[in-house]
């Protein structure tokens, strides 16, 4: 192991179900070396995106069991953060970086304050354009947008592109878009380059523009207010009764002239909005296939179950579990550069990792220090 100036970096195995990710790469571990750092990485942590304890090795990790690296560790780095009794020998102080899902998993934030851990979630990395490239969401959405449209098309029984053959002409496969955020943005555009006909839709009013510029046709409610411009934050919030009939009489008549939908919308701190009901998924062509991004959420689509693809009315309603660990080895290449960007922002060449308590992004990141909750939506809830 070389380096370790100022600290220890651990990178853990990750063990939750469907996680193929890891939270570092050969090329981040070299880059937190060169900052100054040491760096253990569990063993096996990038077998499941396909980078062997070699590499890590050779790009100056070392390499041991969670026990040995967890112990004597300053910063610890995961995917999806474990409860505190698997960081075993994590002494207090520790700082531990991750998704940490502290709304639906409190008890695992209560113990990280409960063993003094200083936990960040970085799904909580506020949106500001200081903290683009640390933004774990967009890195993510963005692939399992374009994943969604993969899958799509692997199980739909016919081809996407317009094909003009001596036998005939197959039609354009068409491809209706629910939520056009980071992930529905990539999957216009996966969409079109495959050669599908593309429309789509959203509560917020500024990706009309973006939904057009991407060659798509934009669905929108016009009776009923939406959201003006890009909304809060980028972020949706619960329409109203009189805008989710309207929305519902508009999906209604567009989506029975669809063959592959592909939904995204999510509401932060809510359940999933439901976009597609039973009865609109009857009106469908057999044969045609719909994919629930917000599958984990609650779902957006009447039917949808997590890890799982049931056929209703004829229609395969897609829902995977975990959709970035399905691209792992790129998922983790840049959720590792997130992770990094982070570091680096807060690094003091001459004091290493200095993280100053005032600033939005450590504010808006940090769950617990010094053995209390300290991040402000938290401690209201
Ligand atoms: P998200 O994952 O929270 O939601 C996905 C999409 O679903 C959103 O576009 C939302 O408006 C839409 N939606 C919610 N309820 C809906 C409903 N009932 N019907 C139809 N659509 C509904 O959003 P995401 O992808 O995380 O980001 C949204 C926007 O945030 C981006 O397009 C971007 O403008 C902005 N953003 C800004 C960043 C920055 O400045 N650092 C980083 C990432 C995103």
């Amino acid at each position: 192991m070389t380096g370790g100036k100022f600290m220890r970096i651990a990178v853990l195995r990750e063990t939750a179900d469907a996680e193929r990710r890891v939270a570092a790469t050969p090329e981040t571990v070299k880059k937190l070396i060169a900052l100054g750092a040491m760096v253990a990485v569990e063993a096996g942590a990038g077998l499941g995106a396909n980078i062997a304890d070699a590499a890590f090795t050779d790009a100056g990790a070392a390499i041991g069991d969670r026990a040995a690296t967890v112990a004597g560790s300053d910063l610890i780095l995961a995917v999806q953060t474990p409860d505190i009794a698997d960081l075993p020998g994590i002494a207090s102080g520790t700082m531990l970086a991750g998704t940490v899902s502290p709304f639906t998993n409190r008890a695992r934030t209560d113990g990280y304050a409960a063993a003094g851990v200083t936990a960040m979630a970085m799904e909580l990395m506020p949106r500001i354009t200081r903290a683009q490239s640390m933004d774990i969401l967009s890195s993510q959405s963005n692939l399992s947008g374009y994943k969604a449209v993969i899958d799509a098309a692997e199980a739909y029984g016919r081809a996407f592109p317009m094909m003009m053959t001596a036998a005939g002409t197959i039609s354009a496969a068409r491809v209706f878009v629910m939520g056009v955020g980071v992930a529905g943005l990539q999957a216009i555009a996966t969409a079109r380059r495959l050669g599908a006909l593309v429309s789509a839709t959203d509560v917020r009013a500024a990706t009309k523009e973006q939904i057009e510029s991407l060659g798509a046709k934009a669905i929108f409610v016009d009776a009923v207010k939406g959201i003006e411009g890009e909304g809060s934050g980028g972020y949706a919030t619960e329409m109203s009764d009189e805008y989710k009939a309207a929305q519902a009489a508009l999906v209604s008549s567009h989506i029975a002239k669809q063959d592959i939908v592909i939904t995204t919308a999510l509401i932060p701190g809510r359940p999933a909005p439901r976009l597609v009901t039973d009865a609109q998924i009857a009106t469908m062509r057999p044969g045609s296939v719909i994919v629930d991004l917000a599958v984990e959420s609650g779902g957006n689509v009447e039917g949808s179950v997590v890890g799982s693809s049931p056929l209703v009315h004829g229609v395969t309603i897609i829902g995977h579990r975990n959709m970035p660990s399905r691209l792992a080895a790129d998922a983790s290449a840049l959720y590792a550069r997130n992770l990094y960007n982070f570091i680096a922002a807060f690094w003091d060449k001459d004091a290493g990792l200095k993280f100053a308590e005032d600033d939005d992004i450590v504010k808006g990141v940090t769950l617990t220090r010094g053995g209390t909750i300290v991040h402000e939506r938290l401690v209201a809830a």
